[in-house]
């Protein structure tokens, strides 16, 4: 059992990049076309893009596609990732920032949202006047309400992109129906365990599941995102970076509200070089942290990341460290800005590092589990290597992908049910569920790994050849070099 992660992950590789870069198989002349991306400036949103962009990019020579991607960004963005590695024809072009960086991040996340939507569309337009080649398609995040409608003043098709679950864009874009059926607004107190089953596609789920955007007591944000659907189906396309068969019934009766192609394409796994990958079992090279998973017993180490904005409060965080250490189990931990404070606590089972790569980190064969908050980048990274997970949802689609993780898939638990509820987890409870979580002898936990890697299955049969995602990716270019 122990390298099984590690062997299926390089054969997965290996699928997922066979001869990416090989000559193109078709002789039909080469057709170049311009593709514009804008993506959210969000980091989730940035990432996401850059990943359809690097994927499109590396499937192109097999289509005998030709592509310009211009990925526009606000400046501060360009401050952020404009030395970072892209594929060689993508070229940065920025608009105006929409609210001082700051400001916009943090404090005043309403103000933000609100900007990107009124704010983007007018220098956005002036950019597209700049360019010099004429542009074929637009790809542009879904939040961004103004795109489709400048694509459709331009005669220039617009594929709209979305980077969270595809259940949790019908439970945003049926919200009409959850107010016919007086589940809106509600108090989680009282009505969270009442569940509904009347959005197309999702088939039972709490209210307490649904996006948190939903309950939480100021409705702007929630009428800020619901600004978005009106328009979706002017456009031409929709992407997901999710995966068909995670989630397709939600994606079969999409189909049938929109008559355009809907290309789910994920997961969105990172433009690996498999060079760079094969040797990820341990080199002198290696950072540290990988160095030392190797030194660990085969599925022994816990993995716990939980998330980067939104954080867990400050006392909440001191409880988790003392459970974890209480626990005895072994366990990396990415604490970001809190690293300094909790490393001298550790003792010489844990490790607490700023950042990792977490892909590397959860395909290792010594890690045996995953804490998560339940961002959707790290829960489809935490399905991909196969692993069982502990979740912690704060806000946000995270509700609702915990449900699917601990209800629908049965690959992992939540904490805050299995640690006893209340408002602060306590540390001996924490304790107690981490070790009876890493205990690869229990009956519990042996009953979750093989539907664990059932689900990375479903990874690599999706991106590998004839698999839902790679053949949509193919589409979606044929369709690209048609336009
Ligand atoms: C990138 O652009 C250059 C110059 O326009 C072109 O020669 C090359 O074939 C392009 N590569 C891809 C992968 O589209
Ligand atoms: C986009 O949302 C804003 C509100 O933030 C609204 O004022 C604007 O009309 C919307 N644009 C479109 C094209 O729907
Ligand atoms: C998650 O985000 C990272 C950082 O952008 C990216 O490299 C990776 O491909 C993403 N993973 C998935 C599964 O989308």
């Amino acid at each position: 059992m122990s390298s099984v992660a590690v062997v299926a992950t390089t054969i997965c590789f290996a699928t997922i990049f066979p001869r990416a870069f090989m000559a193109s198989k078709r002789t039909e002349p080469i057709t170049s076309r311009h593709v514009v991306v804008v993506p959210y400036p969000g980091r989730g949103h940035v990432n996401a893009m850059m990943n359809l962009c690097k994927m499109l990019s590396a499937a192109s020579p097999n289509h005998n596609l030709k592509l310009l991607i211009t990925f526009v960004i606000t400046e501060e963005w360009l401050e952020l990732i404009g030395s970072e590695e892209k594929p060689p024809n993508v070229s940065f072009a920025t608009i105006p920032n929409v609210l001082p960086s700051e400001l916009g991040r943090v404090a005043d996340k309403v103000g933000f949202v609100g900007a990107t939507q009124t704010k983007m569309e007018e220098p956005f337009e002036k950019l597209l006047d700049r360019l010099q080649s004429p542009v074929h398609i637009i790809v542009a995040d879904t939040f961004l309400n103004w795109s489709i409608e400048v694509g459709n003043r331009r005669n220039i098709p617009v594929a709209s992109y979305w980077t969270m679950p595809s259940s949790v864009f019908s439970s945003f874009y049926y919200f009409d129906l959850v107010v016919q059926n007086g589940h809106f607004p509600f108090e989680l107190s009282e009505r969270g365990e009442e569940r509904i089953d009347y959005i197309p596609g999702i088939s039972s789920i709490r209210l307490a599941d649904l996006p948190s955007l939903y309950r939480e007591k100021d409705q702007r944000l929630l009428h800020l995102a619901l600004q978005v659907f009106p328009n979706v189906s002017k456009a031409q396309y929709l992407l997901f970076t999710s995966i068909f068969e995670l989630e397709p019934q939600v994606i079969n009766a999409l189909k049938q509200e929109f008559l355009y192609p809907i290309y789910s394409l994920g997961p969105m796994v990172p433009y690996f070089n498999p060079e760079k990958t094969s040797r990820y079992t341990t080199s002198q090279n290696d950072p540290q942290y990988l160095q030392w998973l190797s030194s660990q017993p085969p599925n022994s180490v816990l993995y716990v990341s939980l998330g980067s904005f939104l954080t867990v409060s400050s006392a909440q965080m001191d409880e988790i460290a003392g459970g974890l250490e209480e626990s005895g189990v072994r366990y990396l931990w990415v604490a970001r800005e809190d690293t300094a404070r909790f490393k001298e606590k550790c003792n010489s089972r844990g490790m607490i590092i700023p950042w990792c790569e977490q892909l590397k980190v959860l395909c290792h064969s010594s890690v045996g589990g995953f804490w998560t908050h339940c961002g959707w980048n790290s829960t489809m990274e935490g399905i991909f290597a196969g692993q069982p997970m502990l979740t912690l949802p704060i806000q946000m689609d995270q509700t609702t992908i915990s449900k699917f993780i601990v209800e629908d898939w049965k690959t992992g638990w939540d904490v805050k049910t299995e640690a006893g509820g209340g408002d602060l987890l306590r540390r001996e409870e924490i304790a107690k569920l981490v070790k009876r979580f890493m205990d690869l002898e229990s009956k519990e936990r042996r009953e979750m790994i093989p539907r664990a890697r059932e689900l990375q299955e479903i990874c690599y049969r999706a991106i590998a050849e004839g698999g839902s995602s790679k053949m949509n990716l193919d589409a979606f270019l044929d369709n690209i070099a048609g336009h």
